[in-house]
């Protein structure tokens, strides 16, 4: 069995079928990518995977079924999603942000090890570590909320739209940092508007299409592919 997989799974909202019949398959230290147009169902695809949404079919995690985990438990398996929009805690301080994400089993020792790394990561962090959440730039919010999810010390993040509402410059930043997450053997599953930049970070995508999935494969050969270039990445063939 590969580390994540989903089996015939399905979200719907009343009548709207959000995600039908999805399996995917991630190998454990691998970046995969889900792309697609808007309301495709890739978020929803991903909430299924953290247990913050209901779903039908089967997900499977680490050889564990996930199938009707609650969060908690996933988390405890090593599942961490950074969510669209990032969910960060205005009101809170960066570092009580930081807190929030920690293993609830940690010890106090454990949890100060973290800090100290996620400040090492993110030294714009540690600069605003007394700041409210909602004072800090969108890229400063990201990589709270990216640092946040790392708190918990996760085998999986999922990783929902982390370029959204960014400019350039600042999507580079969150991208180096993501694949340097991905080097320390974290496995990443990433949706992400910005089609060229999700296949150009990861070793494989899948491409959402009205809750199915339409195209996949290594995403160095979708980066070539007349289709994807022209219905995702905006070149005509
Ligand atoms: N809470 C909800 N209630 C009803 N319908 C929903 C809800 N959330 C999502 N949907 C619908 O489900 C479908 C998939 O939505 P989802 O958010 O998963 O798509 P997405 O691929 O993440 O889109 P985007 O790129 O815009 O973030 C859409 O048609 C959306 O309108
Ligand atoms: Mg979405």
């Amino acid at each position: 069995m590969s580390f994540l997989e989903t089996r015939l799974l399905g979200v719907r909202y009343g009548g709207i079928r959000a995600v039908r019949d999805i399996d995917i398959k991630v190998e454990e230290g691998e970046t995969v990518a889900l792309i697609g147009a808007n309301g495709a169902g890739k978020s929803s695809m991903l909430n299924a995977i953290a247990g913050v949404l209901p779903h039908t079919g089967k997900i499977y995690f680490n050889n564990a079924d996930l199938t009707n985990k609650p969060v908690f438990d996933r988390v405890k398996l090593g599942i961490s999603m950074v969510p669209e929009g990032r969910g960060v805690f205005g009101r809170l301080t960066v570092e009580e942000n930081l807190l929030m994400g920690a293993y609830l089993g940690n010890s106090q020792q454990d949890q100060d090890a973290d800090l100290k790394q996620m400040y090492e990561f993110f030294p714009r962090l540690k600069e605003r570590r007394g700041q409210t959440g909602g004072t800090l730039s969108g890229g400063e919010q990201q990589m709270l909320a990216i640092a946040r999810a790392l708190m918990s010390r996760p085998k999986l993040l999922l990783l929902d739209e982390p370029s959204m509402g960014l400019a350039p410059i600042m999507v580079e930043k969150i991208f180096e940092v993501i694949r340097g997450v991905s080097k320390t053997g974290v496995t990443i599953l990433l949706v992400e508007q910005n089609a060229r930049l999700a296949l150009e970070s990861s070793e494989r995508a899948y491409v959402m299409e009205s809750g199915e999935l339409s195209i996949t494969g290594e995403s160095s050969e979708l980066l070539h592919s007349p289709k994807i270039r022209s219905s995702y990445l905006g070149e005509g063939d």
